[in-house]
């Protein structure tokens, strides 16, 4: 979900045809505050009702979600599709997503013929993954974790050369305490926080934004969206004046900081390796 912004990249056109905005707002953890979330998004309305009751026409705000992992099952993907299009109170969504690599991604290539759904992406799929789906079928974005400390550049570039679109999330890295309290990064996760890294403070400094702007400019400025979790007014409102271009000098300031820590691999506990052929290149 996003509004537009004065950025010079506001939004970019997928390889459907469809536009996604550069800055999205993800809601993660605090289902109380999705709505909340959304309204400040558009100025006080709330999801589907309020959408309409905004004005704001719907095609003018992109809207996704995606199927959780106990939802895999073929037969469930409509169903489970409806039962979110009734939480949103809305009647199609921009864009459905599967979490985690799996196979049966044609199950939901069948809803796009339904209206309720304009586009199907993936999320967590590394490059030998994206391949193999690529043999049989195609995808609108890769939503995956990247921030300045995970800068996946030659898997960001192929993903790029192959017109998918890269979505970051957890774009701000480990500022987010869920990292530290799970245990799926353990070795890294007390790393400095973006918002303490001093290059990224020093580069703010030059024009004027904290470093979690820097962070959120420095992915828009490499063509992908960034959708940091955004559940209190003031965060909104900063995220949304990250609106600058970096001078190609900072952008490498900010490369150098890439070192490959992974801060949401949930791997162990799922009993399955995620991300298998990417370690952060
Ligand atoms: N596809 C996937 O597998 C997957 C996995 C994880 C997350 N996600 C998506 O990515 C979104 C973000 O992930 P995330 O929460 O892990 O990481 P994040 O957005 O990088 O970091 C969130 C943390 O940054 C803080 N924050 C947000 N905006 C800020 C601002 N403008 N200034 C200062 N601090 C700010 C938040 O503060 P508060 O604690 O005060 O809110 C929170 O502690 C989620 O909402 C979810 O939609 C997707």
């Amino acid at each position: 979900m996003a509004q537009t912004m004065t950025t010079r990249v506001t939004s970019y056109t997928l390889n459907t045809g469809m536009k996604a905005p550069a800055l999205g707002f993800g809601t993660f953890q605090k289902p109380n505050a999705q709505e909340a979330t959304v309204s400040m998004a558009l100025q006080k309305v709330q999801v589907g009702k309020e959408i309409q009751r905004s004005g704001i026409s719907q095609k003018d705000i992109f809207l996704y979600t995606k199927l959780w992992c106990n939802d895999y099952h073929p037969d469930d993907v409509e169903s489970v599709l409806d039962n979110s299009l009734r939480d949103l109170d809305t009647i199609y969504i921009n864009l459905l997503m599967i979490h985690y690599p799996c196979t049966f991604k044609q199950a939901m290539e069948k809803l796009t013929g339904t209206g309720k759904v304009s586009g199907i992406g993936v999320s967590n799929f590394s490059k030998g993954e994206i391949e193999t789906l690529l043999k049989e079928s195609s995808t609108v974005i890769d939503q995956i974790e990247v921030d300045p400390y995970l800068q996946h550049k030659s898997f960001a570039e192929w993903l790029q050369a192959k017109v998918i679109h890269g979505v970051q999330f957890s774009p701000l890295g480990n500022m987010n305490d869920f990292y530290r309290q799970t245990g799926w990064s353990k070795d890294i996760v007390q790393m400095r926080r973006v918002m303490g890294q001093l290059i990224l403070k020093d580069i703010g400094h030059k024009y004027g934004k904290s470093p979690v702007q820097v962070v959120l400019v420095w992915g828009i400025n490499h063509r992908r969206s960034v959708i940091p979790k955004s559940v209190v007014d003031w965060q909104i409102e900063k995220s949304l004046a990250a609106d600058l271009e970096l001078q190609a000098e900072d952008m490498a300031q900010v490369a150098t900081l890439d070192a490959k820590a992974c801060f949401n691999d949930p791997s162990l506990d799922y009993k399955w390796q995620l991300y298998r052929d990417l370690q952060g290149g």
